[in-house]
């Protein structure tokens, strides 16, 4: 009797536990946390849902969204490396996984190692092995990773191609093709903005003119960057770049995205935050309001990126920033954040139904496509190779010489140790 009424109690205890609400407790962390980061205007809606979960579990914390604005960080990287030299590191600060984290901040012995925050964390299961290796090296685990992003999709507004008789080109030369038609009727072809976006561009040019075999081996030094596949890459961008917009330099990516929103021009090659602002800020419905494909020629290759933040060494608030890594890195904290970006959860179990249609398409091919890493967003290469090369860029915008790009790119090759 005794026994059936001790089991009675255990069940309904249980019962109860299960039905209890899981929210988190507030913990008692006081003073302040500063993120770093280049999630400003337009870019913050996410971020700012990621900090409200944040205050919510840390209430004593006065969280300061230090953000220096910028597309892929390049006024934000500057300030960083400023700081992180000068001996004032923000309490966490975004970093793309890779050769960006990896090759400036670890090897200069600048992180703490995650590696026991992960263990904590059941993070070691929940992230894809590759990703980690992307972040880790043999002594740690040296950031959290909050996105998967793409950076090979083409977009544009279904409307207007229908107006203008177009369809989406699957290749450059479908490309080249329907682009004098466009712009003998005053539209641009393919919308461009500042420098690092031309970047950005290259690199889903190149990885059609050469396929994502040569692309890889460009990167782990078994295909010479002056060799012929190369300068067809650079060949085939200054063909691109006849058709693009001549103000190119003076505008952000949102700007060059509103081009092809306002019917001014017809696509734009960028990475997914298009679809986050697409969607989030200009409310526009994937599918019908806005519409992708993979960038001519890479139909099957999902070229990634992805964000993520870290722990300096000597962060001023750094149990208020673990608990800030731990939001990053949680699902709830992934799957709110991620479907106001525009990216996918670098979690294996994330929440599709929360993600919209442009979202879990990129789930769908980041799954099945072959995935390659990003040079524009520090995944192939370091810094070295990366700010080097966006001076190669800009010799190039005014030479359009294909040879001497790609012999540029050798030497750099062998300055930054590819
Ligand atoms: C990328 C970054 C994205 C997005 C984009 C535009 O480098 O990974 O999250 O912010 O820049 O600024």
């Amino acid at each position: 009797m005794k026994k059936a009424f001790a089991k009675m109690l255990i069940v309904f205890a249980a019962a109860l536990l299960i039905g209890a609400p899981q929210a988190a407790q507030a913990s008692d962390l006081k003073g302040e946390l500063e993120i770093f980061s280049w999630w400003a205007g337009d870019e913050g809606p996410a971020l700012d849902a990621l900090i409200d979960i944040y205050k919510k579990e840390n209430p004593g914390v006065k969280v300061i969204n230090a953000t220096v604005t910028g597309g892929s960080g390049v006024n934000a990287q500057a300030v960083l490396k400023t700081r992180m030299l000068g001996g004032e590191p923000p309490d966490s600060f975004q970093v793309h996984a890779g050769q960006e984290l990896i090759g400036t901040w670890v090897k200069a012995d600048r992180m703490e190692d995650l590696a026991p925050l992960f263990k904590e964390q059941g993070w070691m299961d929940v992230f894809p092995e590759g990703l980690i290796k992307l972040i880790g090296t043999d002594n740690g685990i040296w950031s959290v990773p909050v996105t998967i992003h793409r950076s090979n999709v083409m977009w544009y507004i279904p409307a207007n191609l229908k107006k203008w008789g177009v369809e989406a080109p699957k290749t450059w030369d479908d490309f080249l093709t329907i682009a004098p038609k466009l712009k003998s009727e005053g539209v641009v072809p393919l919308a461009l903005a500042q420098n690092w976006t031309a970047n950005h561009l290259w690199e889903s040019v190149a990885l059609a003119a050469m396929g994502a075999d040569n692309w890889d081996a460009l990167w782990s030094g078994k295909l010479p960057f002056d060799s012929p596949e190369m300068v067809k890459a650079w060949e085939l961008f200054g063909k691109v770049l006849q058709y693009t917009n001549a103000d190119a330099t003076s505008l952000s990516w949102q700007q060059a995205t509103d081009m092809v929103v306002d019917d001014r021009a017809a696509f734009n090659i960028m990475g997914d935050w298009a679809a986050g602002y697409m969607s989030t800020t200009k409310k526009l419905a994937p599918g019908e309001g806005y519409g992708w494909v993979a960038s001519p020629g890479t139909e099957g290759t999902f070229m990634f990126l992805a964000d993520s933040f870290g722990l300096p060494k000597g962060a001023p608030h750094r149990a208020n920033a673990v608990a800030w890594l731990k939001v990053l890195g949680s699902k709830e904290g992934s799957d709110t954040f991620n479907p106001l970006k525009g990216s996918i959860s670098a979690r294996k179990d994330s929440d599709l139904s929360k993600y919209n249609a442009y979202s879990q398409s990129a789930a769908k091919d980041w799954k099945s496509n072959r995935v390659v890493g990003s040079l524009a967003h520090g995944v192939a290469a370091n810094d070295t190779f990366k700010n080097g090369f966006a001076s190669i860029m800009e010799m190039f915008l005014k030479t359009k010489n294909p040879q001497a790009a790609s012999m540029a790119c050798a030497q750099l090759a062998k300055k930054a140790g590819i």
